[in-house]
């Protein structure tokens, strides 16, 4: 518990930047965890509340450090893999497969359990592939580049595949797996904020979007669905979260039937 007292317009103005930062919408049940993440900046930068609001302001730097405390990273490998399943299947079933290069992004990939996952997949078939795999907090990319979880991340993985694809870690690494440079090397991590900045392409085979949406409004949502859409080429495919739903938005995906959450264009 933090002792901090807050003024309704400073947990408005607050709530308003992540908002317009992120697309998060912090309701009335996050404004704990919000001010408790205050309190914790506020602590390491030593500022009182009106100070660290100004330092917001003008601190863009401050702003990335305060939004990677706001954000939920949680994700874990082979989370929800039958939309990637069924993706890696119709690469496979592709009538070009053998000259073609299949390009993924991960839109919101946070440690990158998301975007290696989807890669040994489409490794262990011998696909030519590259990931894009982006999020907007650092300290998440960070994690993601080195590439070490905890065994229990990697549990869902098939036997197999952590055996071929994962290095165990020893001494002060052991508990942890490392997924090996033949798999990282297929992937590139970037700092891509969904609201604001601009598609990083037109011709991605598949789009992957998931468990972010679920934070943010419907008209958020919507707006980002549709700046995705024209990440992807023709027959491209757009992977949702289990939670997260394209009902009642303009949009022009088509669903795919037997796979939820999964979309093609
Ligand atoms: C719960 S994780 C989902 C990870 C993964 N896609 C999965 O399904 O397991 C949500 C991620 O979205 C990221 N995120 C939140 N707002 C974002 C935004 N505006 N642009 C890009 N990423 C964002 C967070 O930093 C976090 O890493």
């Amino acid at each position: 518990m933090n002792s901090i007292l807050f003024k309704p317009r400073e947990l408005t103005e607050l709530k308003d930047l992540v908002y317009k930062t992120c697309g998060i919408n912090l309701h009335d049940g996050k404004l704990e965890l919000l001010k408790s993440k205050v309190a914790k900046r506020m602590r390491l930068t030593q500022m009182d509340v009106q100070q660290y609001l100004s330092h917001l302001r003008s601190n863009e730097r401050e702003v990335i450090e305060f939004i990677d405390t706001i954000t939920t990273n949680h994700s874990f490998f082979y989370r929800e893999n039958k939309s990637i399943e069924y993706i890696v299947r119709q690469f496979d079933h592709h009538p070009k497969k053998e000259t073609k290069h299949f390009k993924i992004w991960c839109a919101a990939c946070s440690t990158g359990d998301e975007p290696y996952s989807a890669a040994v997949q489409l490794k262990a078939l011998g696909l030519s592939f590259s990931i894009l795999a982006t999020d907007i907090s650092h300290s998440v990319l960070q994690v993601a580049q080195r590439g070490i979880y905890k065994n229990d991340k990697v549990k869902n993985v098939p036997l197999p595949v952590l055996h071929r694809f994962f290095q165990k870690g020893t001494e002060k690494y052991k508990g942890h797996l490392k997924i090996k440079n033949e798999i990282r090397q297929h992937i590139t991590f970037k700092k891509f904020n969904l609201i604001s900045d601009r598609i990083p392409g037109s011709d991605f085979d598949a789009v992957l979007c998931r468990n972010v949406m679920i934070y943010f409004t419907h008209q958020t949502s919507e707006a980002v669905v549709n700046k995705l859409y024209h990440a992807l080429s023709t027959n491209g495919f757009f992977a949702i979260g289990n939670a997260e739903s394209l009902m009642n938005m303009k949009h022009r995906f088509k669903a795919v039937a037997g796979i939820p959450s999964l979309y093609v264009k």
